[in-house]
């Protein structure tokens, strides 16, 4: 028997120990939330990866589908329907039928941590599932949303940290067949301080349009 592939998600993931940690307080604080691994949304025969940071506390962590519920998703979703990627302009929950269409949204770290920041070692240990997640697809496009994300792109493809720098708006070739499109992470902060504004956002993913066709 071929060995089994590495595998894209473990729902029932506790490598990281404080991140487990962490889940098991939030779950008794909020019972009804998903409080566990959060799994990428979308096919995974899809041509554009999108790749955010960890799920949010009131977001992706209560509902349990990728930067639905808070404020990080508004411009995102909203953003990848005016491009033809989702079915609708808002995701509001797991269950309510939105679709996304030749695109996939994922995490570098499947964990909600703690003041949203993971650890380089949690965002290491995570890693496996990003780099197999990446071999299954193929993705054509990757969009790296923060540095973050662009850092744990390149630790998957087995790059140099230093060898592609993240720049908003920076594309890079990873190998033949895929590229890498940096865009500041679509997060509160930076949406509400225009660091990345819905132009800016928009013109990346018309670009992103033109290169898929
Ligand atoms: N929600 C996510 O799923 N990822 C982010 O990076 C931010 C919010």
């Amino acid at each position: 028997m071929p060995p089994e592939p590495p595998a894209i998600f473990a729902a029932d993931c506790r490598a990281c120990p404080r991140l487990a940690a962490f889940l098991e307080d939030v779950r008794t604080k909020h019972s009804d939330y998903h409080a566990a691994p959060v799994p990428a949304f979308g096919p995974l025969t899809a041509r554009l990866l999108i790749v955010g940071l960890a799920p949010g506390m009131h977001g992706a962590n209560a509902t349990g589908r990728p930067f639905t519920g808070d404020y990080a998703g508004v411009l995102l979703y909203e953003t990848l329907h005016a491009h033809g990627f989702a079915s609708a302009p808002e995701s509001t929950s797991a269950d309510d039928g939105l679709e996304l269409i030749d695109c996939r949204i994922t995490n570098a770290v499947k964990c909600l941590p703690p003041q949203n920041k993971p650890t380089t070692e949690e965002i290491r240990t995570c890693n496996g599932f990003l780099a197999a997640e990446i071999t299954a697809m193929q993705p054509q496009v990757i969009l790296a949303l923060g540095k973050i994300a662009h850092d744990a792109i390149l630790r998957a493809k087995g790059l140099p940290l230093s060898s592609l720098r993240f720049a908003h708006g920076a594309e890079h070739t990873l190998d033949a067949e895929t590229r890498l499109v940096d865009s500041y992470h679509c997060s509160r902060y930076n949406t509400q301080t225009r660091r990345l504004t819905p132009k800016m956002f928009h013109d990346l993913f018309a670009r992103i349009r033109s290169h898929l066709g």
